[in-house]
């Protein structure tokens, strides 16, 4: 069993501000992290989250803006950092592809390759888009003209798939990585992870594993072009071999998950306290971006002489009525404005809790508000609140003590009870086996489900008329024993609302605010 973990989101690039897709990943990534520190101790994990800074995507951006590459990133790095502190994203370290740390281990990781034969140089052919400043490979030409794609003239038709303007065919001399020499290893590799024990699955959910596996047994996989050009981009990482030209951007990109916890020594042995073997290593990532993360970067890795991560998983994405969310559909969410209107927790669980993990999700404000209803008012808010009122209306606010589990209940306590013990196992085996924050959630809202019956069932206004005091102090005790386990389990998801339920039901004395969850009235239609 690793006793460390290091989890990681994809760094993101700084050509446009963050949105919801980008939120979801880090607070994902938060709730592990702050689930693993309350298990193996804060100084045992490490959340590493940051900004993917170069290529071309950036350089076009920052030339629209008027500004030189480094200005522009600069300006837009804020927002993200700004965004994850009002997000109670509790990342330890923020990686930029800028910084030197990292610029220096892509430089030598290069090297590394280049010099072990891996990265050699060759020629790239393929059809620009001058407009779009964009290399298309063959193969994703799409729009091509019935037929060849030669037309009468003899003339090459090939159409750009952005702008559908005409491609020009360019030859030029770039440096490839030999993913081919290493496809057998990874598919092997992948295979093998599932008679290990320790591990789970390599690539998860375990639908994304067999697409990977299936796609590597069915092609063969090309070598990667790794470099650009000067002439075409300039914004990159220079090749140390080739001045004249900078490294691809995804390349560059994939290295921060160790470049911002390590560096290789003067023997080429990467050497990090992350990246050891009893660190459990954890990469969460969007299913867009599965194959760079699932085949380019472990061959990246075994080609380095780097042990693997355990786990890639590749979660799902949100739908703004079924629809991709783009800038040109003009239909993008701003976090900053849900978290606004519904707060830092609402929006948390909202994410986390309405799709499994590994799923597309639909988003939309009633879906919110229906979940705030629900389960945060009418359950948790209402469970804490009738509580605390009824340890102001018959103790003065002065918590009864006892030991519940030294306490004979009736059936319906005695359940509870038991659930109660078993709470922490029921929320673990989801979460470490699969990421799967919607079923741990789902099983704390058991327990508020069968405390808030409790109450209904127990009557406890009876109990007071008939003066049964005992019977009330070991009923209101379940109740308090019931919330503060509650509290415990939902602080990886909701920290503030744990932080409040600690701070009402913490110490001996209730300090009873307002309802944590207000119900929205919604107009009737
Ligand atoms: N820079 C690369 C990642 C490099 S990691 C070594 C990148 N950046 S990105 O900013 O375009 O996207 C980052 C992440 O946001 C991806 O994981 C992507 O899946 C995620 N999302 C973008 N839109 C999304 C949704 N609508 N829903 C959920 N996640 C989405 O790719």
């Amino acid at each position: 069993m690793a006793n460390k973990f290091y989890i990681t989101t994809p760094i993101y690039y700084v050509n446009a501000s963050p949105h919801i897709g980008h939120s979801y990943t880090n607070i994902a990534a938060d709730a592990l992290a702050r689930y693993n520190r309350n298990i193996l101790g804060k100084e045992n994990v490490w959340f590493l989250t940051g900004t993917d800074e170069h290529g071309q995507k950036i350089k076009k951006a920052a030339d629209e803006a008027k500004l030189s590459p480094i200005e522009f990133v600069n300006q837009v790095v804020t927002q993200f950092r700004d965004l994850w502190k009002k997000l109670e994203i509790s990342n330890d370290d923020f990686i930029r592809t800028t910084q030197d740390r990292h610029i220096k281990c892509v430089q030598k990781a290069l090297q590394i390759l280049y010099d072990q034969g891996d990265i050699y140089e060759g020629k790239y052919e393929g059809w620009y888009c001058t407009p779009c400043e964009t290399f298309w490979p063959l193969s994703q030409i799409t729009d091509k003209p019935e037929g060849n794609g030669l037309a009468s003239s003899g003339q090459s038709h090939n159409l750009c798939p952005d702008c559908k303007r005409q491609l020009e065919k360019i030859v030029e001399t770039n440096f490839f990585f030999k993913l081919s020499k290493y496809q057998n290893w990874l598919i092997k590799y992948i295979q093998d992870t599932d008679q290990n024990p320790e591990r789970i699955h390599y690539i998860q959910p375990a639908s994304r594993r067999n697409e990977v596996l299936s796609f590597l047994e069915n092609n063969k996989l090309e070598d990667l072009c790794i470099s650009r050009p000067l002439e075409r981009l300039n914004w990159g990482i220079p090749l140390p071999f080739s001045p004249k030209h900078v490294t691809y951007v995804w390349f560059d990109a994939l290295i921060n998950y160790i470049s911002a916890v390590g560096q290789f020594d003067a023997q080429n042995i990467y050497r990090s306290d992350w990246w050891d073997k009893d660190v459990k290593v954890v990469h969460l990532v969007g299913k867009d971006i599965l194959r760079h993360h699932a085949i380019y970067w472990p061959i990246m890795l075994e080609a380095l002489r780097v042990r693997q991560p355990d786990t890639i998983f590749a979660h799902g994405w949100w739908m703004i009525n079924e629809d991709k969310m783009s800038k040109s559909r003009g239909n993008v969410v701003n976090p900053v404005e849900m978290v606004d209107k519904y707060g830092i927790d609402v929006y948390r669980y909202f994410l986390l809790r309405d799709v499994p993990f590994g799923l597309d999700g639909n988003f939309s404000e009633e879906a919110i508000i229906k979940r705030f209803n629900g389960d945060l008012a009418n359950d948790l808010g209402n469970l804490i609140y009738r509580t605390l009122t009824m340890i102001e209306k018959y103790y003065a606010g002065i918590i009864p003590e006892l030991d519940v589990y030294e306490t004979s209940y009736d059936s319906r306590g005695e359940k509870i009870k038991e659930k109660l013990v078993d709470l922490k196992k029921e929320v673990s085996v989801p979460l470490s086996w699969g990421n799967d924050f919607s079923l741990a959630l789902e099983k704390i809202w058991e327990i508020i489900g069968i405390t808030n019956k409790y109450i209904e069932e127990t009557k406890p206004w009876n109990l007071v008329k008939e003066a049964k005091e005992e019977q009330l102090k070991t009923f209101i005790c379940l109740l308090v024993t019931s919330i503060r386990k509650i509290g415990i389990e939902i602080a990886p998801f909701m920290p503030k609302t744990a932080e409040s339920i600690f701070l009402q039901l913490g110490a001996s004395e209730i300090r009873k605010g307002a309802p944590l969850f207000p119900r929205i009235e919604t107009k009737k239609k």
